[in-house]
C-alpha cells in the first residue's frame, strides 16, 4: 500500500517506519526542512530501541522517504496519518490547530478518494472536525479514521509490531477494507483489529490512558499508607497483582508518571469531561496525587538532614521520566531538581541518554557526571529518579569507593531493603520501611 505521514515526531517516524517494515511505501512529510535532511540522509531524529536497524534498512530499499512538500508526499498515497502534535492549550484542553491546520491544507489538495487518519490523540470529536475541514474545500469522497496508538517509548518497535490490539474508529465499510488489509501483519498472533465509531475510538485512547494513570495513583497512595502503618508494598503489589481482575502490571509504586502522554491525557480528559458538564473526580485526584509524589523524597531528605540543606551536594542518579529513553517531559527528576535548587542543594547527576536534553533546559544550574559513580564522590547523600538498568546492578564496590556517606532515597524501588541493609547503607525507598545505617 502507499502510505504519508505527516508529522516525523516520535508517533510519526515510529509509524511510518514499522508500515514501510511490512512492505508498504511510505512517504514522511514535516515542515522541519532540517529534519527531514537529516532523516533523508540515513540521520535519525529520536531515540527509540530497535526503530533505527529498521529506519536504516527500509530508506536503503527504497520503501520510505521523507519530504517538506505536503503535495508530493500525499500525491499517490491511499491512506495518510497525522501525526502531529496536540500540546495543552489554554486550561489544558488539546490545542488542534496543527492537526485542522494540515486538515485544511489538505481539503485544497485532494483529488480523488483517500482516507485521512488521526494518529495521535485527540479529544473525542476531533474526527468529525478534521471531516468538516476537509469537506468545506474538498467536495469528492473521502473518509476520516481514529486509529489511536499505544505506543510507550522505549519499547514501542514491539508495541507497534506485536499490538495488545488495534482500534480502528470508521463506520465507512471502504475504509474498514483498507485498514483490515494494513493491519494483517500485526495482528497475526491473534490479537484483535476492534472496529467501532469514531468517537469511541477516540474516547478509548484516553480512557486507557487515564486508567493506567490510576492504576499508578492510586499504588502511589497505598505505598504511603504502608510506610505509616509499617507494611512492605512489594508484598501488597504481589498479593493483589496476583488476582487477575488487578492484574500484576503498572502496579509499581514510585514518584510518579511523567512523558508526555499520561500528564497530558489525564489532564485533557479531565478537561472535555469539566466541558460536557461531568465532573471526572477519580481524574482530579490522579493529578493531585501524582503532583505530591514527583517531589515526595523531598521532605523526607529535608528530615534527614534536619531542614539543613544548604550548600549540600546531592547526587541524582536517572533524569529521564522513565527508563530506555531521553524522553524528559514531565520527568519527576526535573521537579525534584527544582525544588532542591531552591533550597541551595548543588545537584550532580547521571542519566545514559538524557542528559543532553536536561543541559539543554537547565545549563549549569546542575553540573553532569561522566558515570554513575562519579556523582557520588562528596555527595551528602544520592537520589534514584529513574531505573535504568545499570542502576539497578551497580558495581557497590566502585560504588562503596566513591561514596562515603552511603546515604539513598530511592524513587523507584530499584534495591532490595535487606540487601541495602546488609551493605550497611542507609536507605530510604517508596513504601517500604527505611534501611538504617548499622552501627
Ligand atoms: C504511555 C502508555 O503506556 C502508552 O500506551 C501510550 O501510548 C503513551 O503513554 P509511555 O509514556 O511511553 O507510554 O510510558 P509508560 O511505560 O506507560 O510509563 C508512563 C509513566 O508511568 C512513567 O513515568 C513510569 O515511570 C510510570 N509508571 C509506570 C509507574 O510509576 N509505575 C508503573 O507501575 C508503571
Amino acid at each position: 500500500m502507499k502510505i504519508a505521514v505527516v508529522g516525523t515526531g516520535y508517533v510519526g517516524l515510529v509509524t511510518g517506519t514499522c508500515f514501510s517494515e511490512t512492505g508498504n511505501t511510505v512517504t514522511c512529510i514535516d515542515i522541519d526542512a532540517r529534519k527531514v535532511r537529516k532523516l533523508s540522509s540515513g540521520e535519525i531524529t529520536i531515540y527509540e530501541p530497535g526503530l533505527e536497524h529498521l529506519f536504516q534498512r527500509n530508506l536503503k530499499e527504497g520503501r520510505l522517504r521523507f519530504t517538506t512538500s505536503l503535495v508530493d508526499g500525499i500525491s499517490d498515497a491511499q491512506i495518510i496519518f497525522l501525526a502531529l502534535p496536540t500540546p495543552p492549550g489554554k486550561d489544558g484542553a488539546a490545542d488542534l490547530s496543527y492537526v485542522l491546520g494540515v486538515a485544511d491544507e489538505l481539503g485544497n489538495l485532494l483529488d480523488d478518494y483517500k482516507v485521512i487518519v488521526d494518529k495521535s490523540t485527540v479529544p473525542v470529536g476531533t474526527a468529525d472536525k478534521v471531516r468538516e475541514v476537509i469537506a468545506r474545500k474538498y467536495k469528492g469522497e473521502f473518509d476520516v479514521v481514529s486509529n489511536p496508538e499505544f505506543l510507550r517509548e522505549g519499547v514501542a518497535v514491539d508495541d507497534f509490531m506485536k499490538p495488545d490490539r488495534v482500534v480502528i474508529g470508521t463506520r465507512s465499510e471502504r475504509a474498514q477494507r483498507l485498514f483490515r488489509e494494513l493491519y494483517a501483519p500485526f495482528v497475526r498472533q491473534g490479537n484483535p483489529v476492534l472496529f467501532m465509531d469514531e468517537r469511541s475510538a477516540e474516547l478509548a485512547k484516553y480512557a486507557a490512558n487515564a486508567f493506567l494513570a490510576t492504576k499508578i495513583s492510586f499504588m502511589n497512595e497505598i505505598a504511603r499508607m504502608c510506610e505509616l502503618l509499617g507494611a512492605d508494598v512489594d508484598m501488597v503489589r504481589r498479593a493483589i497483582g496476583s488476582d487477575e481482575r488487578i492484574g500484576k502490571r503498572f502496579l509499581f509504586p514510585g514518584i510518579g508518571y511523567g512523558g508526555s502522554c499520561f500528564p497530558k491525557d489525564v489532564q485533557a480528559l479531565a478537561r472535555s469531561a469539566a466541558e460536557v458538564g461531568y465532573p471526572f473526580r477519580i481524574l482530579e485526584s490522579v493529578m493531585h496525587v501524582n503532583e505530591s509524589q514527583k517531589v515526595y523524597l523531598v521532605p523526607k531528605i529535608m528530615d534527614y538532614f534536619k531542614g539543613r540543606l544548604q550548600g549540600r551536594k546531592i547526587a541524582l542518579w536517572g533524569l529521564a521520566f522513565k527508563p530506555n529513553t531521553d524522553d524528559i517531559r514531565e520527568a519527576p527528576a526535573l521537579y525534584i531538581i527544582e525544588a532542591l535548587l531552591a533550597e541551595g542543594v548543588h545537584v550532580h547527576a547521571f542519566d545514559p541518554e538524557a542528559m543532553p536534553n536536561v543541559r539543554q533546559l537547565l545549563g549549569d544550574r546542575i553540573s553532569y557526571g561522566t558515570d554513575q559513580y562519579s556523582v557520588l564522590e562528596d555527595a551528602d547523600a544520592l537520589i534514584i529518579a529513574t531505573e535504568w538498568s545499570v542502576f539497578r546492578t551497580p558495581d557497590f564496590e566502585k560504588m562503596d569507593a566513591a561514596f562515603a556517606q552511603k546515604v539513598i532515597f530511592d524513587g523507584r524501588n530499584v534495591f532490595e531493603v535487606p540487601q541495602m541493609q546488609a551493605l550497611g547503607y542507609y536507605y530510604e525507598s517508596v513504601g517500604r520501611q527505611p534501611a538504617a545505617i548499622l552501627d
